[in-house]
């Protein structure tokens, strides 16, 4: 079966390339290369023994969309990875952001309803609750407006979905809300690679532990939780991509009960800022050189994941420890710095 999985050569994209090959599904990636590389090629290559088909071309551009769904009709599903996501950017550029979130997903739409039964998976974010009142967070959480336009275009983005399910019987769509994708795969041939200094919380502190930065900065200790520090849902991006599997399969499978659905996708545990710290201490067996500062604007105190959703409907569950997803995000640094 041919899967189409924009932003594929991503994070979170190229992992999820992985587990559809290794399950033997044909993959079409399309990617700008925006932010990311044709190497990710390789790396998928070393793990599956398969080298993905690859389209560069920019989803802004109709035009070219359109000419990729004439070549290619007999498409079972396309994975929509392909965004922006750098929250301060977004309140820099707002612009950028709806252009490339959502008027992409817009023409994706548009060209997917044209075929028949497309199953559709949607990366959303967590980011659409806010700081929710009552956790763990599920899926019947009330959404609260969102202070950044990378968090306004995943709720746009739902709505759009959701509206377009309702009136096509041509889509059938899922949305999953992930929780702190980290880590890397087990092989250390593909993980994160962040352009210039990281904002997210693991790859600083791999890349403190490798000497590449002076100090991790841990953002507020005076939150209200054990700790004082900020409290995350840590997932796995392995258990992350194999969501997107299982999601897929519910559709392509006719499991699913509407033809729109919203899943979380969390370990289901909250970890702090610190208990983070301290476990990296423990694998690598060294400190961590770290201080604390102020909190940094627009952070939440505590997001986890109810994932009971996800565990009954998709039968899912995450499978693999914090340690471990520290680890792999350890191994893959470390291989990125020597190469
Ligand atoms: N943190 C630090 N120091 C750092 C980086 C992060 O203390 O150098 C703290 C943050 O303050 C936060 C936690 O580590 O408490 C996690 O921060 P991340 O930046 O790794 O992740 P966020 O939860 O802020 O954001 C992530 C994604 C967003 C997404 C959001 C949804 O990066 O794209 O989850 O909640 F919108």
């Amino acid at each position: 079966m041919k899967i189409v999985v924009t932003g594929g050569l991503g994070y979170i994209g190229s992992h999820t390339v992985v587990e559809l090959q290794l399950l033997g599904y044909e993959v079409i990636i399309i990617d700008n290369c925006s932010n990311s590389s044709t190497e990710v090629l390789k790396g998928i290559t070393a793990i599956t023994g398969v080298t993905p088909h690859f389209e560069e071309f920019d989803l802004r551009d109709l035009a070219k969309i359109q000419d990729f769904f004439k070549r290619h009709t007999d498409i079972a599903g396309l994975i929509h990875f392909a965004a922006s996501k750098a929250v301060s950017e977004s309140v820099e550029d707002p612009l950028l952001y709806y252009e490339n979130n959502v008027t992409t997903l817009i023409y994706v739409l548009k060209e997917l309803q044209k075929l028949k039964n497309a199953a559709f998976i949607f990366s959303s974010s967590c980011t659409v609750y806010g700081q929710a009142e009552n956790l763990p967070i599920t899926e019947n959480t009330p959404i609260k407006s969102s202070k950044s336009p990378y968090g306004k275009t995943k709720q746009i983005g739902e709505e759009i979905i959701k509206d377009t399910c309702k009136i096509s019987n041509a889509i059938n769509a899922i949305s999953l809300r992930y929780f702190n994708p980290i880590g890397a795969h087990p092989s250390a041939e593909i993980g994160e690679l962040p352009l210039g200094v990281p904002v997210n919380l693991v790859p600083f502190i791999t890349q403190t532990a490798l000497g590449l930065r002076e100090e991790l900065a841990v953002f507020g200790d005076d939150y209200p939780t054990k700790d004082g520090t900020a409290i995350r849902d840590y997932i796995h991006v392995v258990d992350l991509a194999k969501a997107h599997i299982i999601a897929l399969e519910h559709l392509l499978n006719n499991k699913n009960k509407s033809n729109y659905e919203v899943f979380n996708i969390g370990s289901g545990t909250g970890t702090s800022v610190l208990q983070v710290i301290k476990t990296f201490e423990k694998i690598t067996n060294r400190p961590l050189n770290y201080k604390i500062v102020a909190r940094r604007k627009g952070d939440i105190t505590t997001a986890y994941a109810d994932t009971s959703k996800a565990n009954i409907t998709l039968g899912w569950t995450a499978e693999s420890s914090l340690e471990e997803a520290l680890e792999n995000a350890w191994k893959w640094e470390q291989k990125i710095r020597k190469a």
